[in-house]
């Protein structure tokens, strides 16, 4: 049996060096958004976006690999009972989601896509997704309606630029902006 592939460190916020989840709160009031529900991949230590989701009346379902920034959410839920209502982080490996244990989304974030992919993440012992897969798997656990964010800025964003490029021809999606740091998609 092998170790699932965690993250052995935390980030706290660090808003020049890495602005999206600050951007993605902003976005979400220059929507106007309410009452949705948000997959969000890569929490921080600062768990930003879950405490501000709360404050508006949306749900944040969010994963994190790091045991830190789990530690600081045990922490954070134990201290704040509206967030711990509205926020439920997981510890986990994206690349291990499993359509059946997830609800559906209003709007997911996919900011850290192509970046935590590990040399033995697709293989059969291991049983992870490929970054594509993972696009797809969270694409379809998407309402019609509902949004896929990326970052331009990820350390990723080079190598998902041409799986979004065969993700967009082949599901229905289409790019309906930009946000800042972040690129908006709607689900038809
Ligand atoms: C660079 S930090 C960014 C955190 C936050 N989004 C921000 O911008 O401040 C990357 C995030 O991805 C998460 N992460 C790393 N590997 C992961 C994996 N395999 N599955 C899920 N999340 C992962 C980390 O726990 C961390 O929260």
């Amino acid at each position: 049996m092998l170790k699932m592939n965690y993250w052995q460190a935390e980030w706290p916020l660090l808003v020049d060096v890495c602005p999206c989840d600050v951007h993605f709160n902003e976005w979400v009031t220059s929507q106007k958004l309410k009452d949705k529900t948000i997959y969000h991949f890569g929490t921080g230590t600062h768990h930003v976006v879950g405490i501000e989701q709360a404050k508006r009346k949306n749900r944040v379902f969010a994963i994190t690999a790091s045991k830190e920034e789990y530690d600081a959410y045990v922490k954070l839920v134990t201290e704040n009972s509206t967030v711990a209502k509205n926020y439920l982080a997981y510890f986990g490996d994206i690349y291990l989601s499993n359509s059946g244990v997830l609800p559906e989304f209003d709007v997911v974030t996919l900011f850290h896509l192509c970046e935590f992919f590990q040399p033995n993440t697709a293989s059969k012992e291991y049983g992870g997704l490929t970054d594509r897969k993972v696009l797809d798997l969270l694409t379809d656990r998407t309402r019609k309606g509902g949004h896929i964010l990326f970052y331009k800025g990820s350390d990723g964003f080079a190598k998902s630029k041409p799986i979004i490029a065969k993700w967009e021809k082949a599901k229905p999606v289409k790019l309906v902006g930009e946000f800042k740091t972040l690129l908006v998609y709607r689900k038809k």
